[in-house]
């Protein structure tokens, strides 16, 4: 399988990286993170060019980074600059290959492809309130299985019934679609209040809006607003979600995601009720079915196996042909 390469991918969030180099994969490339003593986080790739030893295991010392194995040195920009055998003369070729790297919004992002065509402004503001809770895990799935279950969220009534969807009722489902982009929206009206919005919402019954948008290759941010009945949508109590997808390898990837709210911000009674929800929502219910989707699925591509396409899959559909697109550029 081939990754988009020209394309931002969340590697960590800021908070991960502190002193110690951390490893992770990202499209099949493992990576090590670097955050100098002036503060710059650096990205090269997490493979010696020696004997392949990873780096991250490595020794970091005055911004560079030895390698575990025979102790060749690497500045934060790959260069060699210390080699400890024979005449200590730097072997050509004993480059590793950098990423370019930006720290925005708390996160660190790595452009997967040519740093030479790395574009800022591909990373979109993702319109967090203050004080979001987040959190990381792994899973054993293709990404696309992913961004079809966030695309379409009309697996929450059967998923998440009661916790994080109201139950029953019939919902207004539209779409769009951009460039690089798609978007998903859903309106129920006159609904139970669900558990993740009593918190901070009193009414039982509102109008429950949800709002999915996905930006190639791997980054969605969700609007939930619970409001009065008939209110719109700004006048709510209102969650800003941000999910960060990073594929490892074909079928691994992990899976970062931030929350945040408009209301009783910062409340640590309400952060721990919430993490809870959201915890037992993604590692509970979406993980587990997802997984074992990508189970059936028996390596066999999502193409080859002839799915049926409801009226609902507009969004995922268009969100496959971009990253079909992506891929083959
Ligand atoms: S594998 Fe890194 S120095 Fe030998
Ligand atoms: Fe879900």
């Amino acid at each position: 399988m081939s990754f988009v390469h020209d394309g931002w991918y969340c590697a960590a969030f800021s908070s991960e990286l502190e002193g110690e180099p951390l490893g992770r994969t990202l499209i099949d490339q493992p990576v090590v993170l670097l955050r100098s003593r002036d503060g710059q986080v650096s990205a090269l790739s997490d493979i010696c060019p020696h004997r392949f030893a990873p780096l991250h295991r490595g020794r970091f010392e005055n911004d560079a980074i030895y390698c575990p194995y025979h102790g060749l040195g690497f500045d934060r920009d790959g260069r060699c600059i210390h080699n400890p055998h024979g005449d200590g003369a730097i072997p050509r070729a004993s480059a590793v290959n950098s990423f370019a790297v930006r720290e925005e919004q708390g996160v660190i992002w790595i452009w997967g492809g040519d740093p030479l065509h790395a574009n800022p402004a591909l990373i979109p503001d993702l319109q967090l309130f203050d004080n979001a809770i987040s959190g990381s895990f792994q899973m054993n799935a293709d990404y696309r299985l992913v961004i079809d279950n966030l695309l379409d969220l009309n697996h929450a009534p059967y998923l998440h019934a009661g916790t994080l969807s109201p139950v029953g009722s019939t919902r207004e489902t539209t779409w769009e679609r951009g460039a690089r982009s798609a978007a998903s929206h859903y309106v129920m009206r006159s609904v139970e209040t669900p558990a993740s919005q009593k918190l901070w919402f009193d009414d039982p019954v509102g109008d429950y809006h949800v709002s999915m948008e996905w930006h190639a290759p791997t980054i969605l941010r969700q609007r939930v607003s619970m409001t009065n009945v008939g209110a719109p949508p700004d006048d709510g109590a209102m969650l800003r979600a941000a999910h960060l997808l990073t594929p490892e390898t074909a079928t691994t990837m992990r899976y970062f995601w931030m929350v945040s709210r408009n209301r009783l911000q910062g409340d640590e009674t309400v952060d721990a009720a919430l993490r809870n929800i959201v915890e037992h929502a993604f590692l509970n219910e979406d993980a587990p079915m997802i997984e074992a989707c990508q189970k059936n699925m028996r390596g066999r591509s999502f193409r080859d196996l002839r799915p049926v396409f409801l009226k609902t899959d507009g969004a995922c559909g268009h969100a496959r042909s971009v990253l079909e697109r992506l891929t083959a550029a």
